[in-house]
């Protein structure tokens, strides 16, 4: 956990709400946190399912691995403590963003349970919905993928600490969704996601009480 260095700050409150915004968007804002193995298929649900939120007029927005870490994480590469800090500030920009308003779309390795349960911690702190979207795939079919052919190069030797290969990937085991995508569509994983979206009321002004 990165240490608190400056001292002598205090969060600055507006006079805008949450609720402001929620009725302002139809919509409440929440993380929905898609993890799994490289070429598992994260980031094309979450861009199969931007697509149908906003043909719902819902307002999304992805955060993808590999984008940010060309970005604001170009500093960061795959060490364990290096992917912790990764997740770190995904998680910690995802919860400005879902305060917003913005139902937020994570597509990110993010091999370990802790560092999840990091994230899902600072957002039910900030009472914001955090949603864990398992992107199960077996090892085997995401080799068989490869889409970027990192697989052959992590099984060369070429990349070491590669998830899956020679770096470990913690599943998780109590993740809101499980989308299992050797055997689904992409049709009905996007279905099941706005299924479940619904069922929580995060699709409306008002929210489903649980
Ligand atoms: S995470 O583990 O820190 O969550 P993240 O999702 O940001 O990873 O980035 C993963 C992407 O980086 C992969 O899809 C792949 O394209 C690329 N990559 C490069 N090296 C590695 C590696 N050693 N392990 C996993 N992914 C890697």
């Amino acid at each position: 956990m990165a240490e608190q260095k400056a001292t002598n700050v205090f969060w600055h409150h507006g006079e805008v709400t949450r609720d402001d915004r929620t009725e302002l968007l139809s919509q409440k804002g929440a993380t929905l946190w898609f993890t799994g193995l490289s070429g598992s298929g994260k980031s094309t649900v979450a861009v199969e399912l931007e697509k149908a939120l906003l043909a719902k007029g819902k307002l999304s927005y992805r955060l993808d691995g590999d984008n940010v870490r060309l970005g604001i994480n170009k500093n960061l590469g795959f060490s364990a403590e290096d992917r912790a800090e990764n997740i770190r500030r995904v998680g910690e920009v995802s919860k400005l963003m879902a305060d917003s308003g913005v139902l937020v779309l994570n597509s990110f390795i993010s091999p370990y349970v802790a560092d999840r349960d990091m994230v899902r911690k600072l957002h039910e702190e900030a009472d914001l919905p955090f949603i864990e979207v398992f992107v199960d795939c077996s090892l085997n079919e995401a080799e068989k993928r490869d889409p970027k052919g990192l697989y052959k190069k992590a099984r060369a030797g070429e990349i070491k600490n590669f998830t899956g290969i020679d770096d470990p990937y913690e599943a998780p085991v109590n993740a809101e969704i499980h989308l299992k995508t050797d055997e689904m569509t992409l049709e009905r994983e996007v279905e099941l996601i706005l299924e479940s979206l619904e069922a929580r009321g995060i699709l409306a002004r008002e929210a489903v009480e649980a």
